[in-house]
């Protein structure tokens, strides 16, 4: 690939998911060119230093001419509730209308309605659903994004949910990492046994998820009327001894101190924080806990956006994911969840770069080998229809995306899925 108006490397000499003014450092190159051979990045520099170092494989290179765009790494959406049965536009209308997300959800709606839908839906159903997903996802320059069951509740569905995902990564081009959310919701037959619920997940979910390798990650919904921070912190210890990585819904609708379990119990990741406390956020930045902001739920809620700026200020590790599911963020957009960020959040161009790339990367512990073009790492490489990154952000609510290679392969040219 050469001739591109500035390559985004996304390199940066700081180790691990980047804080504070290394959020700022994007790597911009102009004159540079990558050499992508089988799935890894071989060699990136000025064309002349690349031929020169591997004449061999540039003899026999398919060139692809990047010339008036700009290149950068694949999107990572490292938070998503992708495998689903249904959607709820209906809810929609009633929050139109003034209904609230947790009253819907409590009358019968939300998750339990998604929930009900996805228990009806058969393996095929759902596989066929989700593909035309990430069809879209990757129209949008997402190649990696991390899935999360929940809307089972039962473990055969929660199995579903996982095996469509696991099928899904194997055929589709995008690559998928699952988490498992059995900790999603009480289902409404264990209303007011919510800790019988939480021993179902733990004696008799949770192994089968290690035992099965369905996932790497172990998440809950941790919220004033959903699991209590007590019984939160039992299910990720619980998994956490399988083997599988803390991840939590934290502080999303009340404050909960959430943000603060999560750095207590060595959570990989904190997710929305939209009321997170600042104590919680100093102990997060202290714990190195990832933050995974998701402003399209707050865009959609109309609740208030987390508190992005402050949190980068404070020496979090900062990321951005769609969170997408079909009740509070129907949306497969990552670079309209950018544009959010930096509107509402207080983030900047480059901030938001490295929130959808390298940190998010690192939210779904992928960050050795994804997020950034350095050689050895895998070819997912994007060529966008604008002059500079800067225009990005500024020609907004548009898709930019023209080119995506994934894994070495090109997989959408001028636009289109090939
Ligand atoms: O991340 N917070 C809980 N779960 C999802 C919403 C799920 C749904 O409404 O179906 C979320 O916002
Ligand atoms: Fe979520």
């Amino acid at each position: 690939m050469k001739n591109a108006n500035e390559v985004i490397t996304l390199k940066s000499d700081s180790e691990g998911p980047r804080i504070k003014e290394n959020m700022q450092d994007i790597n911009v190159l102009a004159n540079t060119s990558i050499l992508i051979e089988g799935n890894r990045i071989a060699a990136i520099g000025p064309l002349a230093q690349v031929e020169a170092e591997f004449p061999y494989l540039i003899a026999e290179a398919k060139v692809i001419d990047a010339e008036g765009k700009v290149v950068m790494p694949g999107l990572v959406d490292c938070h998503t509730h992708l495998v689903h049965g249904g959607t709820r536009e209906q809810e929609f209308m009633m929050r139109l209308n003034g209904a609230t997300y947790m009253e819907i959800m409590n009358a019968g709606g939300g998750i339990h309605a998604t929930t009900k839908q996805t228990r009806d839906a058969s393996f095929e159903e759902l596989y066929r659903k989700t593909s035309r997903h990430l069809d879209t996802f990757l129209k949008y320059g997402v190649t990696t994004v991390e899935a999360k069951s929940g809307y089972g509740l039962d473990w055969e569905t929660e199995k579903k949910q996982l095996e469509v995902a696991r099928k899904l990564h194997e055929t589709h081009a995008i690559d998928i990492v699952s988490t498992f959310m059995g900790a999603h919701a009480v289902p409404r037959d264990y209303k007011g046994r919510e800790d019988e619920f939480v021993d179902v997940i733990i004696r008799d979910m949770l192994p089968k998820v290690a035992e099965l390798h369905l996932a790497e990650f172990n998440d809950v919904f941790c919220e004033k009327g959903v699991f209590t921070p007590v019984q939160s912190r039992r299910i990720l210890e619980a998994g956490k001894a399988l083997g599988l990585m803390p991840k939590i819904h934290a502080d999303e609708i009340e404050p909960y101190k959430g943000a603060e379990l999560a750095a207590e119990v060595g959570s990989i990741s904190a997710e929305h924080l939209l009321v997170a406390s600042d104590a919680g956020i100093r102990k997060m930045a202290a714990a190195r806990t990832i933050a995974v902001l998701l402003p399209g739920t707050a865009f959609f809620l109309r609740a208030p956006f987390a508190r992005g700026r402050l949190m980068i200020d404070e020496g979090v590790p900062v990321a951005i994911a769609t969170d997408f599911n079909p009740g509070s963020s129907p949306t497969m957009s990552l670079p309209f969840m950018m544009n959010l960020a930096c509107m509402h959040m207080g983030m900047t161009l480059e901030e938001v770069l490295v929130a959808t790339t390298i940190n998010a990367a690192y939210a779904i512990n992928r960050g050795d080998q994804l997020g950034s073009l350095e050689v050895g790492k895998q070819a997912d490489v994007l060529m966008l229809d604008v002059e500079n990154y800067k225009q990005l952000q500024y020609f907004y609510g548009m898709n930019h995306t023209n080119t995506v290679i994934k894994n070495g392969r090109v997989v959408v040219r001028n636009s289109f899925l090939i």
